[in-house]
C-alpha cells in the first residue's frame, strides 16, 4: 500500500519537452510528455510522495516556479536551459532546496556544447542518458534522499 504524502517533489519539464515523441525521435524516443508524466505519477504515488509537474518554454517562468517553494526536492530538466543558464541555477541556489538533474539523452555522448551543464555542480545528482527512464530514476533517487538526509 502507498505511504503518506508527507513529502513533495517539484518536476520541471523546459523547453521543447512539449514536443516528445515527435521530436528528434532518433535521440529522445517515441514517448511522449504525457506517458512520462503519468510513469511519474505512478512512481511518486508508489513512493508515497506528493507530486507537482509543469512544462515550460520560457526560461523567466523556470526561474518563477523554482524560486516559488512548496516543494522538497527539485527534480529538473532544463533542456536546453541546462547549458546557457545562470538564472536557473541562480534560481536554484537561491531557494536552496535538494534539486535533481535529469537528461533523456547522454548529454555527454553528443555536440561539445551539450557537455557543459550550468546545474550539475549544484545538484545532488544527475541522471543522464536512460531515456525516459531518467525521470523514474529521479523519483526513487529524491525518495531515498529523503528518508536517508541527516
Ligand atoms: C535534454 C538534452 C539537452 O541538451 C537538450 O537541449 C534538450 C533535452 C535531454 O533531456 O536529453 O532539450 O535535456
Amino acid at each position: 500500500m502507498p505511504k503518506k504524502n508527507s513529502h513533495k517533489l517539484l518536476i520541471i519539464h523546459g523547453p521543447n519537452l512539449h514536443l516528445l515523441g515527435k521530436r528528434e525521435t532518433s535521440v529522445y524516443g517515441k514517448t511522449t510528455l504525457k506517458d512520462i508524466n503519468a510513469a511519474l505519477t505512478k512512481a511518486a504515488k508508489a513512493n508515497g510522495l506528493a507530486l507537482a509537474i509543469k512544462q515550460f518554454n520560457s526560461e523567466s517562468d523556470i526561474v518563477d516556479a523554482i524560486t516559488a517553494g512548496g516543494y522538497d526536492v527539485l527534480i529538473i530538466n532544463p533542456a536546453a536551459y541546462t547549458h546557457t543558464s545562470v538564472a536557473i541555477r541562480d534560481a536554484i541556489l537561491g531557494i536552496g532546496k535538494p534539486a535533481i538533474e535529469v537528461h533523456i539523452s547522454n548529454i555527454y555522448k553528443r555536440e561539445e556544447f551539450r557537455r557543459r551543464s550550468l546545474v550539475s555542480d549544484i545538484a545532488i545528482g544527475v541522471i543522464t542518458g536512460l531515456g525516459p527512464q531518467s525521470y523514474t530514476l529521479a523519483v526513487e533517487a529524491a525518495a531515498i534522499f529523503l528518508k536517508t538526509k541527516p
